[in-house]
């Protein structure tokens, strides 16, 4: 029997727990043409969310246009990677495609190529540098136009919108400012993951998005969602495992998607069918998976100074809320002053080790946490 824990790819349908209010929300807002910007940790559920959402779109009603930012490094990767989509959600066969690019491209003249698998792509070239602005614009007009006809409403996802900050100009961020507010019957919605930086795309007043779009903070999952979802998949495969149990396991993970998939992946291969989870078993599964990890995270450690140290073990071995600012926190931990715990908390923040959360701080890899944990236990 396959595992049924999945981790690290984008989980659908069975695979996937629960966040129904979550749908409901997206849904809404993909019905309103809404400007929605989501953002959570790495790996805590956005896309796989989004894509529900998307999937359970009826098809003739919505236009889907998903698109990933991740490969994208330039205004010209942008444009290339939005058309592409849009193309793409706009037809699957190489004529549907064509007649659709002439009929919404406007002035983009992008060519159409068969891959290796017969699979028609789209490339927008982009010529010369000072048409950025206008292919920009012309490309994010393509979902307008398309909502125009009004049989279709259109929703356009951009995923990993961070990148849109490392484009060496604020181009796309103007354009996009200055595009979507007139696209009152399109919904956009921004999914982004380094919190600091995104939130600084939107929240941050001398930046183009400001407050352009409405924010969606994602959470965890919550433990009781998590129980039923694997007490489940434990009983289908004839394994034992009491709710206790699964709910001290999502204590351990904070009920970060990505780190409970994990842990409950090890943990089912763990305990054989007709056999009953122990607190042992547990104990072992986590044990493989630090011990996996046990070198990289050694490196790690030993590259931070010696306050960064102080200031993670006390995020580790501290129960939430942490004041890591507090004076308690500050002499509890040996760092001497409320500024050394800033200047350890920036340079953690600046390496993705920490993010900001909920007026404090945690640590981003829960694993991490619990390696740290075992590392200065008594
Ligand atoms: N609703 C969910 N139910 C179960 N597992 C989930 C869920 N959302 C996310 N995950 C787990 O988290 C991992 C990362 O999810 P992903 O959607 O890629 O996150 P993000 O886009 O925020 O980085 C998935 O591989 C899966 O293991
Ligand atoms: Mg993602």
């Amino acid at each position: 029997m396959r595992n049924p824990f999945q981790y690290g790819t984008v989980v659908r349908g069975e695979a996937f727990c629960n966040r129904r209010e979550e749908q409901k929300t997206l849904r809404r807002a993909i019905e309103n043409g809404d400007k929605l910007f989501v953002y959570s940790e790495r790996r805590l559920g956005k896309t796989s969310l989004v894509r529900t959402v998307l999937d359970k779109l009826p098809k003739k009603k919505f236009l889907r246009v998903y698109v990933d930012l991740w490969p994208t490094d330039s205004e010209a990767s942008f444009v290339e990677q939005t058309g592409r989509a849009m193309a793409g959600s706009l037809g699957t066969t190489a004529n549907k495609i064509l007649e659709a690019v002439k009929t919404f491209f406007g002035s983009l003249a992008p060519s159409i190529s068969l891959d290796d698998s017969g699979k028609p792509t789209l490339t927008v070239r982009l010529g010369e540098k000072e048409n950025a602005a206008q292919q920009i614009e012309e490309v994010l007009s393509v979902a307008k136009r398309v909502a125009d006809r009004g049989d279709q409403t259109v929703v356009v996802v951009f995923d990993e919108c961070q990148r849109i900050l490392e484009y060496g100009s604020d181009l796309v961020e103007r354009k996009l400012r200055s595009t979507i507010q007139h696209h009152d019957n399109v919904c956009y919605i921004f999914l982004g993951s380094r919190k600091h930086l995104v939130q600084k795309m939107f929240l941050d007043k001398s930046r183009p998005l400001y407050r352009a779009a409405g924010h969606y903070p994602l959470e965890p999952i919550e433990s009781k969602h998590w129980v039923p979802f694997i007490r489940t998949r434990f009983l289908d495969a004839k394994k034992g495992v009491e709710d206790e149990q699964i709910q001290s396991l999502c204590e351990r993970t904070e009920g970060h998607p990505f780190y409970t998939q994990h842990l409950c992946h090890a943990l089912w291969e763990q305990c054989e069918p007709g056999k009953k989870v122990t607190d042992a078993m547990v104990d072992a599964a986590l044990d493989t998976l630090l011990a996996r990890e046990g070198h990289a995270y050694t490196t790690l450690w030993e590259s931070f100074a010696m306050n960064q140290r102080r200031f993670l073990t006390g995020l580790a071995t501290t129960p939430r809320p942490v004041q890591p600012f507090s004076s308690a926190f500050v002499r509890d931990h040996g760092l001497r002053s409320a500024s050394n715990a800033q200047r350890a908390a920036d340079a953690l923040m600046d390496r993705d080790v920490i993010d900001r959360d909920h007026g404090s701080f945690l640590i981003v890899d829960r694993f991490f946490k619990l390696w740290i944990q075992r590392a200065v236990a008594p």
